[in-house]
């Protein structure tokens, strides 16, 4: 949560700086501010409650010099989104000014300390302490402001990522990042700083991920220098980026939401890629392949998540337990990492994660590892917290996914987690080769069936339309289908603020019936397979009650359709890939009733893609 961004070279930093922070604009966005500085002049921050563009308008006509600069885009934690609490923050003499990602959870006493000591606040953001407490030391002490931001950041507790500038020391940016993450892009004779490398890409794709506890100096004639907050040198290790600008651009589609929901084909593909042949009978994850053999061992998987990626761990569950006949405990990570878990050391954990940098997630799994387990990850952005802490995992290979309700990083998941569960039955013996063989080929044929399911979005916008103004609704599935059902209500929920619950269709009888009227929509996946007949029993309950029926059916179903008041049809498939296929309908019926209501899609309110606080 929250993005920053930071720039020193030859250009001038404000439209860098103002271009990254649309980029990391997923990442909050309740405030956006700037910081220029031009050697021998004052610093100027700019900075506004509201999006970027709030900042761009307000900004405009005012002077934008300076070959340096630190930007950020906010979501609160600590204090209201209004312009006193945006950053950056200042130093009392507006000297040192800087931006920060995380929170500083002894800033109360700091706080105290420093107004003690004479110190005037103007925020109520935790983030002003740190800003106030290396002015303190610096002035204190008399040492560098390098010296100074080490100091302080020893004396603090919490999560941070940091970039600092000083109008005394005009040719330096400063950076330093613990739990939340930081990227810089080295170019010629210039450097990027930015919480994902999407601000970075099309400048450079030389990039260095700072570790924790470390702090970069970047000085404009010296170049990059990277110290541990312990004070040793440490040598950057310069990474190249993979990935592409088209990736990060709406290419024609008028949400990010909807291009990543129709990319969902191509990022399936992709996710495959190298990794399974149905027809030569092979499925092969090569990056956790040399710990396959022990996870097949492993007494037990936890399975940590959070959000849409918690849903993945759901089906997951069946998957593994099904197919290689390993128990799985599925665990939201921010109940597990605080109910003293019991872990051994023979345990499997696997976290999955979009964004590699869940706080809650990456905490779970710190905690797993001084437990003993080997942790795998699960993860879609390459180079991310998760993907180095973990011993080893697989890349979802999704692409970069913009828009913060996850469409094409879930499904994406499944499959890799479909793959994996395939791999692990077969290495264990708990599946026969006919199964395995046409399991493979139900995995591969997806891509196709995506696209076919694809040309109904403009039946399914028609359906949609009838349901736009409902203010409730239920989602109902069985077996793999109840974490669809969980993920349709949360689509519908964070993006058009419709109430939304999802629930295992037999268990409606415990609660939710006593809900359901002629207004309730009640969104069903009644697809054939092991389920079906008991669906269809449910079905009828609703029915029973005047509840509007919207089901999910495989392709020529008739018992379904003579109930249903609408019914969209999903290719004929095994029941393995169902929940796959049947997460599409419900993704586009979300995005066309939030549209509808004119809700912002990309950027729902209160939320952000990265939760990198707890
Ligand atoms: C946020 C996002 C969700 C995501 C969840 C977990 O809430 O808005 O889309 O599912 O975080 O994120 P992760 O990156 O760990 O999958």
């Amino acid at each position: 949560m929250c993005g920053i961004v930071g720039y020193i070279g030859d250009k001038r930093a404000y439209p860098i700086l103002i271009k990254g922070l649309s980029r990391l604009e997923y990442r909050g966005y309740d405030s956006a501010g700037v910081a220029l500085l031009e050697p021998g002049e004052d610093i100027k921050v700019y900075k506004r409650q509201g999006k970027v563009i709030d900042l761009t308008e307000f900004v405009n006509g005012s002077s934008t010099s300076g070959t340096i600069g630190i930007g950020h885009t906010r979501w609160a934690t600590h204090g209201l989104p209004n312009d006193v609490n945006a950053h950056p923050h200042s130093s009392g003499d507006g000297k040192i000014t800087l931006v920060h990602n995380g929170i500083i959870e002894n800033y109360a006493i700091l706080k105290k300390e420093l107004v003690n000591r004479g110190r005037v606040f103007k925020s109520e953001t935790d983030t002003e302490v740190l800003v106030h407490l290396i002015e303190d030391v610096k002035s204190k002490s008399g040492v560098s402001l390098v010296e100074a931001v080490r100091i302080a950041l020893n004396r603090v507790h919490g999560a941070y990522a940091i970039v600092v500038i000083s109008s005394d020391d005009p040719n330096k940016i400063i950076a330093a990042k613990k739990s939340s993450p930081l990227v810089i892009g080295m170019g010629e004779d210039e450097y990027y700083l930015a919480s994902d490398a999407t601000p970075i890409v099309e400048y450079t794709k030389n990039v260095v991920y700072l570790e924790d506890e470390q702090i970069a100096i970047i000085d404009r004639h010296n170049g990059l220098r990277i110290i541990s907050i312990g004070n040793q040198e440490v040598s950057p290790y310069v990474q190249e980026l993979e990935m592409q600008l088209e990736e990060l651009e709406k290419g024609g589609y008028e949400h990010f939401m909807l291009k990543e929901i129709y990319e969902q084909p191509h990022a399936i593909k992709d996710s495959f890629r190298g990794r399974l042949n149905a027809k030569e009978g092979w499925v092969s994850l090569g990056g956790i392949k040399d710990y396959e053999e022990q996870i097949a061992k492993s007494d037990r998987i936890i399975i940590i998540a959070c959000g849409t990626s918690w849903h993945a761990a759901l089906v997951a569950e069946y998957y593994f337990e099904d197919l290689a006949r390993i128990p799985v405990e599925v665990e939201y990570a921010s109940e597990f990492r605080y109910r003293n878990p019991i872990i051994r050391k023979n345990d499997v954990v696997i976290a999955i994660s979009q964004s590699g940098e869940t706080a809650d997630t990456l905490a779970a799994l710190k905690m797993a590892k001084e437990q003993g387990a080997t942790l795998i990850g699960i993860v879609n952005v390459v180079g991310s917290t998760i993907s180095r802490v973990t011993d080893a995992g697989s890349y979802t290979h999704a692409g970069p996914e913009i828009g913060v309700a996850s469409t094409k990083a879930f499904t994406t998941q499944l499959v890799l987690l479909a793959m994996m569960a395939l791999s692990l039955g077969k290495r264990r013996g708990t599946i026969t080769d006919e199964k395995f063989s046409l399991l493979l080929n139900e995995l591969e044929a997806l891509p196709m069936k995506i696209e076919k399911l694809l040309e109904s979005d403009s039946y399914i916008k028609g359906v949609s339309a009838i349901y736009k103004d409902a203010r409730n609704a239920l989602y109902l599935g069985r077996g793999t289908s109840f974490p669809i059902a969980l993920e349709g209500a949360l689509k519908l929920k964070e993006i058009s603020y419709i109430h939304a619950e999802g629930y295992p269709a037999a268990e409606m009888k415990h609660g939710p019936i006593a809900l359901i009227d002629e207004n309730m929509p009640v969104f069903v996946i009644a697809t054939q397979g092991e389920n079906y007949v008991k669906v269809v029993s449910n079905i009828q309950e609703v029915k029973a009650r005047k509840g509007k029926l919207i089901a999910i059916v495989t392709k020529g179903d008739t018992t379904v359709r003579e109930m249903a008041d609408h019914v969209i049809e999903i290719p004929m498939s095994h029941e393995f890939v169902v929940p796959i296929l049947a997460t599409i309908p419900f993704q586009l019926i979300s995005y066309h009733i939030a549209v509808m209501r004119n809700c912002n899609v990309d950027q729902p309110r209160n939320l952000a893609k990265s939760v990198t606080v707890e």
